[in-house]
């Protein structure tokens, strides 16, 4: 099966087509796939226990790692959660719409298909027009994690969508590039204190200025048989088919060390690329040098990340040293993706 592909352009009628056609898929147990800030997420109908299964289906994915309802009124929290605790609120009306999701416990609208068995349920309400269009279509529940392969990193563009999904799915919207390009922060709320499970756009800093304390989930440590909170997180995630490392410290250091690094694998034949800020790009040697952007715009980094380990497995790189990017605001969300994509081997130096 081929999915059907559309683009969203000026053309209002074109576009009311898409959307119609996107909510019947889906209300008829089908998967759509479409844009949101953070990232493309793959949709289903999240009351539907038989559409949910077939999410973890087409992405290969374990059926234990839970998935996020997607909603696009306020309201639609009250339908399938048990009670709305008050920092869910103060969350809400702080960051929603918007690149934030909250577990909270689940209600008997939201089948255990959806939640991978757990009896809580990862809740967002996207800022994305074009999601927020596609979630009132579908009947205002749609379940979606990141619309790739399971163990490829998320996709920030239809294209992504396409390469790994498009012959597995039934639609693939196209909304343009994820701006953000990093996955929603996600916030436990049945524990107390709350614990950030996910760093996002929104870092622990930011939640914790809105609910007070919040404890911050030590990044997984890549032992299966712990059971991490957010259960996605003891998967390799964003692997890149090369080797990586990543070099951190003093600028000057890390340029050197990824050099003589870069030096050692070409000699062995290998395919070498950095990834590193624009600022430093000139002073390395590798066969492909990735710039992400200027480090005084983590911003930019943070949306051009995902693209560029896909670029690095299209040509097939066997090498990637990466320089480390502890930016001020974001710099949390983007060492924790950084460091699975290396599966967390890091020179300091
Ligand atoms: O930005 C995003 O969050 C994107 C877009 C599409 O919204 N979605 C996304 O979904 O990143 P996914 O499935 O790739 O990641 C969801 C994460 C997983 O690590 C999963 O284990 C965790 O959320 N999660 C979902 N439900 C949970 C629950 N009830 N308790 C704990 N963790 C949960
Ligand atoms: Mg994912």
């Amino acid at each position: 099966m081929k999915a059907e592909f559309v683009r969203i352009t000026g053309d209002k009628k074109a576009n009311r087509a898409a959307f119609e056609r996107g909510g019947e898929i889906i209300r008829n147990g089908g998967l759509v796939a479409f844009p949101t800030e953070t990232v493309y997420g793959l949709g289903a109908n999240a009351l539907d226990a038989e559409a949910s299964k077939k999410i973890y289906a087409a992405k290969g994915r374990p059926s234990d790692n839970p998935l996020i309802v997607h909603i696009a009124e306020l309201e639609d929290l009250w339908k399938i959660v048990k009670d709305v605790p008050e920092n869910a609120l103060k969350l809400a009306d702080a960051f929603w719409p918007g690149p934030l999701t909250m577990i909270l416990y689940k209600n008997e609208n939201i089948p255990y298909e959806t939640t991978g068995g757990l009896e809580t349920v990862a809740v967002r309400f996207p800022s994305n027009i074009i999601a927020q269009r596609l979630i009132r279509e579908s009947g205002g529940f749609i379940a979606a994690p990141s619309a790739n392969l399971s163990g490829r990193p998320s996709p920030t563009k239809a294209e992504h969508v396409c390469e790994d999904l498009g012959d597995r799915i039934d639609m693939i919207i196209d909304g343009g590039n994820s701006n953000i390009g990093l996955e929603s922060t996600i916030v436990d709320l049945t524990v107390d204190p709350p614990a950030v499970l996910r760093p996002g756009f929104y870092n622990a800093d930011q939640i914790a200025s809105v609910i007070g304390d919040v404890i911050h989930e030590k990044a997984f440590s890549g032992n299966e048989n712990e059971a991490p909170k957010a259960p996605g997180m003891k998967y390799r995630h964003y692997a890149p088919k090369a080797e990586m490392v990543i070099v951190a410290g003093d600028n000057a250091a890390v340029a050197s060390k990824i050099n003589e690094l870069v030096s050692e694998k070409q000699a062995n034949g290998m395919k070498t690329a950095v990834i590193c800020s624009s600022d430093t790009a000139p002073i390395y040697s590798a066969d492909r040098v990735f710039s992400l952007g200027s480090t005084g715009n983590e911003d930019e980094i943070a949306a051009a990340l995902f693209d560029t380990l896909r670029k690095a497995d299209d040509e097939s790189i066997d090498f990637i040293a990466s320089e480390a990017f502890y930016t001020p605001r974001l710099g949390t969300a983007i060492m924790n993706r950084l460091k699975k994509a290396a599966g967390n081997n890091i020179i300091n130096v």
